[in-house]
């Protein structure tokens, strides 16, 4: 206080000794920004000063206001135009040629700025004006950035210190330049109008904006009208107006209420998008007329079948609601407090009926896999596929990952999402659906869920011959008694169980190997038969591996010979009871596995082959109708159960018949 007093005395003192030069303070917030006339008429008991009798500087052009106006005129601003605003960083400058003033507006002080100024009009007067910055004041240079959505009213709120109870607050928009808004010595404020300033309260006034709209983006600023003694303004004395606060109004696209439809025993997948700005304040989850439950930050919130995530670092409020029910049905609402207000988005959410789709997939690893979804929308949609977490909660793909999916084209409402190059990682429940995106919101309803569970890739021996199975072990295991058996080790189940320690000198058939440098452990199976076939698991103590099939080929190939034209009945020994049934046409085997079959059990007619069983005799038989020379080559009769395959191989041999001989 005392330190204020001297600084005022020193003032005064300097504005005195120039005798003629006038004087007059200027006071600013840190933070905010002022704007004041420069007379040139003086109002006070001062006359101006004379022409040239203050020395010239070249540099100053027309108007201007500036430091060190004897050195370098920096910082400051001038010119030579007349009704516009002209900018310069922080200042800006208006001219009325008319007037017997020109405005100055100073943005973004701070206590740098504080000193003495020179305003004029070079050659012909000039005024020195001391600019004091404060700092100390509690409702000082406070820069807010508030957003709304269109058709929103918004109410800002402006401190000020209660000295300034009486005197006229001012509301101005920076779009450029500054213009007024409105003050509160304005009388017509009806309740139509856009703007509506209010000065009833206690040390601060609202400003309430109707009905935003974009036109209504930008900088704001509140502020009092003072003159030097904080007196309220007269008709006489020199006032300034001190900006107290800058408010940015963000502006966003209006939103409406969204329907999302979701379907009964599936689960749906919402995601609110707020402003930037609210990325770090309090959501909250309304259904209907409950009271609001505020949610917890970057965590998975539990409230019965509805689960809430906060993601602060991407400004979204993440809801899950699974396992729906008619229940669930109804308006959920998800906001955001802001300063003195919330935002909200309103969804409506329509619980339908959708068949029942649960499908177990295998998947081989390295290989891909395809799983096949509904859209019963009429629309193409975004298509969609998600992960469970161990929460059961269905997260989408992450980016780096998303690459190995891909969707194909619906047909007939239905649509395929591949994975490719499975890996371990990738065993787990997946849902497919369909997203739909609104402007703040975006919503995925599920509706497949499948079940993926991995095999290494198959085996194939042919028979009498010998095969290596290789099962790689953690190597905190290596001094370890390792297994290989087939069906499930350690159950009543398992079959066949080969020990790493056992001596296999009694059965010459099988030799095994423990490499502990490589980790691998190998069973070498020689002399294999059909029996063979099957799924084999690795194990260490009660850690398994992934299974893998053992496969075989026949020893025996089939070869059928017939002519052109006619037909072959080709017939294929099985060995096992209750298996599909399978003959696909190619090089390796491998083709009946990868949904290669030309007809099989389950598709026992296409075009001109059909396969007929003959369970008892233990053979079926594939009859190929209208036979013609392209169809000789190799062809594969399969039996399968519960992904383990015995094939035997066919040679078609086709040769033309007398008829044809003769032409
Ligand atoms: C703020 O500081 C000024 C001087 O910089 C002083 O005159 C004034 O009394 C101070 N106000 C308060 C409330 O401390
Ligand atoms: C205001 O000035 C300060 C330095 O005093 C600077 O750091 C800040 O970025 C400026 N703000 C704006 C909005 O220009
Ligand atoms: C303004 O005051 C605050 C505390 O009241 C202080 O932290 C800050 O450094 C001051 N700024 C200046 C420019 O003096
Ligand atoms: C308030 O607004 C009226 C009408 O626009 C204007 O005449 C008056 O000068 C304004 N007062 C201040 C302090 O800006
Ligand atoms: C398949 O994935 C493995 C890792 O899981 C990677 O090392 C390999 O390069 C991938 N192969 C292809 C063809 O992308
Ligand atoms: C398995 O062992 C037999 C006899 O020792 C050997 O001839 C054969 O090459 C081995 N098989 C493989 C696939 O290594
Ligand atoms: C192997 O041992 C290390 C160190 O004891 C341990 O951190 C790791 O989890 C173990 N790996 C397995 C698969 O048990």
């Amino acid at each position: 206080m005392r330190a204020g007093i001297i600084i005022i005395i020193i003032f005064l003192t300097l504005c005195l000794i120039s005798g003629q030069v006038l004087c007059f303070k200027v006071i600013g917030c840190s933070g905010g920004s002022v704007m004041f006339k420069c007379m040139y008429k003086s109002d006070e008991q001062h006359n101006s000063t004379p022409l040239n009798q203050r020395e010239s500087n070249d540099q100053l052009k027309g108007k201007y206001f500036c430091r060190n106006r004897n050195r370098d005129c920096k910082p400051g601003i001038s010119t030579e135009l007349q009704r516009r605003w002209v900018n310069n960083e922080r200042f800006a400058l208006y001219d009325d040629e008319n007037s017997r003033f020109f405005t100055v507006f100073i943005r973004n002080l701070s206590r740098e700025d504080d000193g003495r100024y020179t305003c004029g009009n070079n050659q012909k007067w000039s005024r020195d004006v001391e600019l004091k910055v404060n700092n100390n004041s509690s409702s000082c240079g406070t820069s807010v950035i508030r957003s709304a959505y269109k058709g929103q009213t918004i109410t800002f709120s402006c401190k000020y210190e209660h000295k300034f109870k009486t005197h006229t607050k001012v509301f101005y928009r920076v779009n450029g330049d500054p213009v007024l808004v409105l003050n509160s010595s304005q009388s017509s404020q009806s309740s139509e109008e856009k703007f509506i300033l209010s000065d009833g309260q206690k040390d601060h006034f609202t400003v309430t904006i109707r009905d935003i709209s974009e036109a209504e983006r930008g900088v704001y600023l509140c502020g009092v009208e003072r003159d030097r003694a904080d007196k309220p303004p007269s008709e006489k004395s020199n006032t300034h107006i001190t900006f107290i606060k800058e408010i940015e109004l963000k502006v966003h696209g209006q939103i409406t209420s969204v329907q999302v439809e979701a379907y009964i025993s599936k689960s749906v997948f919402i995601t609110c998008e707020f402003p930037e700005e609210f990325k770090e304040n309090k959501k909250f989850i309304q259904k209907d007329s409950s009271k609001e439950i505020y949610v917890e930050q970057n965590q998975w919130i539990h409230y019965d079948r509805v689960h809430v995530f906060d993601d602060t670092s991407a400004g979204v409020l993440k809801v899950f609601i699974s396992d729906l029910t008619a229940a669930e049905e109804g308006t959920y609402r998800c906001g955001v407090n802001t300063a003195d207000d919330h935002l909200l988005m309103r969804i409506r959410l329509k619980i339908s009926q959708v068949g029942d789709h649960f499908r177990e997939s295998v998947a081989v690893i390295g290989e891909s896999v395809k799983l096949s979804c509904n859209s019963p929308e009429k629309q193409q949609l975004i298509k969609h596929i998600c992960k469970e977490n161990e929460e059961k909660i269905c997260q989408s793909i992450s980016s780096s990952e998303k690459q190995r999916f891909e969707f194909s084209d619906s047909t007939a409402g239905v649509y395929t999402a591949s994975i490719s190059n499975v890996s371990l990682r990738d065993a787990g429940v997946y849902w497919c659906g369909a997203e739909t995106r609104h402007e703040h919101l975006t919503s995925v309803s599920l509706t497949n869920k499948h079940q993926l569970t991995l095999t290494m890739p198959p085996v194939i021996g042919r028979e009498g011959d010998s095969v290596e199975i290789k099962c790689s072990y953690d190597e905190n295991y290596s001094t370890e008694v390792k297994y290989l058996c087939k069906g499930k080790c350690f159950t009543k189940d398992a079959q066949n169980i080969i020990r790493s320690d056992e001596d296999h000198d009694k059965n010459p058939k099988i030799s095994v190997k423990d490499d502990t440098e490589l980790n691998l452990f190998t069973v070498n199976t020689t002399e294999l038969r059909a029996e063979d076939a099957g799924k084999y698991w690795c194990a260490v103590r009660d850690v398994f591996n992934l299974p893998l099939e053992l496969m075989i080929i026949m020893k025996d190939a089939v070869i059928h010979e017939a002519s052109v034209g006619g037909s072959a009945s080709i017939s294929c020994k099985h060995i096992r009871k209750q298996t599909q049934k399978l003959f696909s046409r190619g090089d390796q085997p491998s083709i009946c596995i990868r949904d290669g079959a030309r007809v099989s059990s389950n598709k026992r007619i296409n075009g001109r082959f059909s396969l007929t069983e003959e369970t008892s005799a233990g053979v079926f038989t594939v009859k190929i109708s209208d036979l013609r020379a392209e169809d000789s080559g190799k062809y594969w009769c399969a039996e399968e159960s519960s992904g383990s395959f015995i094939f035997t191989e066919v040679q078609l041999h086709l040769t033309r018949d007398s008829f044809c001989q003769r032409l």
